[in-house]
């Protein structure tokens, strides 16, 4: 299938990868000049396991290419995706400038002569969008055009995203349109998955949805978790005995710091709105809210306890990154963590595998902080060990080395990833999160 992918973003440019992946022909659009300029470089502008290696083997193979030019993706592409970002705005509603701004410029570059083209949304957005997609490709396109609307939430997680991609748990097709969801099933035919096909406005409430209710299951294992610290109950052995049950599932039941990142607490708060838009109000997904942020309040109240005040402490902060295995610091936990010890005075030495460098850039870190490559040096003299993300690398970390370094043998893990006994053996006072 001839597919356009219009924003080359994390979504854009991951989905529009994997279908060249498995032998459609692929033209991403990107209004950024200097974006496309590094893909066309062979260069990928974001952290994402496998991806750099798959765009290069598949724009080597003639099924994929990049363009600024939006005309080009609607006359090369029968099925045009839109992937472009949906930020919040400040009362949390979603912004769809950006959406708009796109279906008006498919439809500017639509003819009658361009034959029928099918236009998806990719990106998350509000139920009911799609009829606004619908209503203004038809008010901007001449008289003539065919197209239908089709709603196709991406449900990648940052990280794994290729992965996500194509082997997914289930594909989502709605739309109110024979034609266009004949070759939407086309497309996801190389696909092994269940295609759950709907009609446009359940395709897009299943994405916010989907969302809200992992973010429920964090919230509602970080509740536990609170009432495992004040009754001795351990939250892991507790986890584990609920998501034994098959009904409810062992997965986003890991207490810790609470969920960050750029699509849980977007998600959260637009879903919020939209129902309230809808006069239904979600009064539930406020407590997720605030129970997500209450968890980074009680582990700061944990570390004050035991270091009395941060002022001159040094502290080395392990993850900087929303979770592991991405670069990405957006909304990210680990990064509101280090910027309230900062602001009390605190000396940080931080790492992390992948985030450094966003954090330098988009982190907002003011104060005496230093970045190191290499987690053992960041203990060097410090109080404490703070742990913000959930990084392998530091699960696996060896403790006698971390007590060997640290001037006082504190170590406060906000994700639970060290295992408290093997801790304690190694001479290291340790705290968690619900045990
Ligand atoms: C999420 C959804 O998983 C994905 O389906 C959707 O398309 C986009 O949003 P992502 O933001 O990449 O993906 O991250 P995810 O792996 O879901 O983790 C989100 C946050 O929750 C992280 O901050 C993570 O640390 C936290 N988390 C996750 C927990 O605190 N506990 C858990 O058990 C799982």
């Amino acid at each position: 299938m001839k597919i356009s992918i219009i924003g080359t973003g994390y979504v854009g440019l991951t989905s529009g990868t994997c279908f060249a992946e498995v032998g459609h022909q692929v033209t991403c659009v990107d209004n950024n000049p200097e974006k496309v300029k590094t893909l066309l470089d062979g260069q990928v502008p974001i952290y994402e396991p496998g991806l750099a290696e798959l765009v290069k083997s598949n724009v080597a193979a003639g099924r994929l290419k990049f363009t600024t030019s939006t005309e080009e993706g609607v006359r090369d592409g029968d099925v045009i995706f839109i992937a472009v970002p949906t930020p919040p705005q400040p009362d949390g509603s979603v912004d769809l400038s950006f959406i708009e701004k796109v279906a008006r410029e498919i439809a500017q570059c639509l003819t009658p002569e361009t034959g029928y083209r099918v236009i998806v949304d990719k990106s998350t957005v509000p139920v009911k969008t799609g009829d606004k997609v619908e209503q203004t490709v038809r008010r901007y396109a001449p008289e003539g055009v065919e197209f239908g609307v089709v709603s196709n939430p991406e449900f990648l997680r940052e990280g794994c995203a290729v992965d996500d991609l194509l082997n997914p748990d289930r594909i989502v097709i709605g739309s109110n349109d024979d034609r266009a969801l004949a070759m939407m099933q086309k497309i996801y035919e190389p696909f092994v998955a269940p295609v759950l096909v709907t009609d446009i406005n359940s395709a897009e409430l299943i994405k916010h949805a989907a969302n809200s209710f992992l973010a429920l299951k964090i919230s509602y294992i970080n509740a536990v978790a609170n009432i495992c610290e004040a009754s001795g109950a351990d939250v892991e052995k507790v986890a584990e005995g609920i998501g034994m049950d098959k009904r409810i599932g062992r997965a986003f039941l890991n207490a810790g710091l609470g969920y960050g990142g750029s699509c849980f607490p977007k998600d959260i708060k637009a879903f919020i709105h939209i129902s309230e838009a809808l006069g239904q109000p979600f009064g539930l997904l406020k407590e997720v809210e605030s129970i997500n942020a209450n968890q980074l309040e009680r582990f700061l109240n944990k570390v004050r306890e035991k270091l009395w005040v941060f002022r001159e402490k040094k502290i080395a902060l392990w993850g900087l990154a929303f979770k592991q295995n991405t670069d990405d610091v957006r909304e990210s936990v680990a990064i509101k963590l280090c910027q309230k010890m900062l602001q009390e005075g605190a000396v940080v030495a931080a790492t992390d595998p992948q985030g450094i460098e966003t954090a330098k850039k988009f982190g907002d870190l003011e104060g005496d902080i230093s970045y190191h490559a290499d987690l053992y040096e960041t203990l060097d003299g410090a109080d404490a060990l703070v742990i913000g993300t959930e990084w392998p690398e530091f699960a696996q970390a060896d403790l006698s080395e971390i007590k060997k370094r640290l001037r006082t043998p504190l170590v406060f893990d906000g994700r639970n990833i060290l295992d408290p006994k093997d801790a304690e053996a190694a001479g290291l006072e340790y705290y968690s999160i619900g045990r």
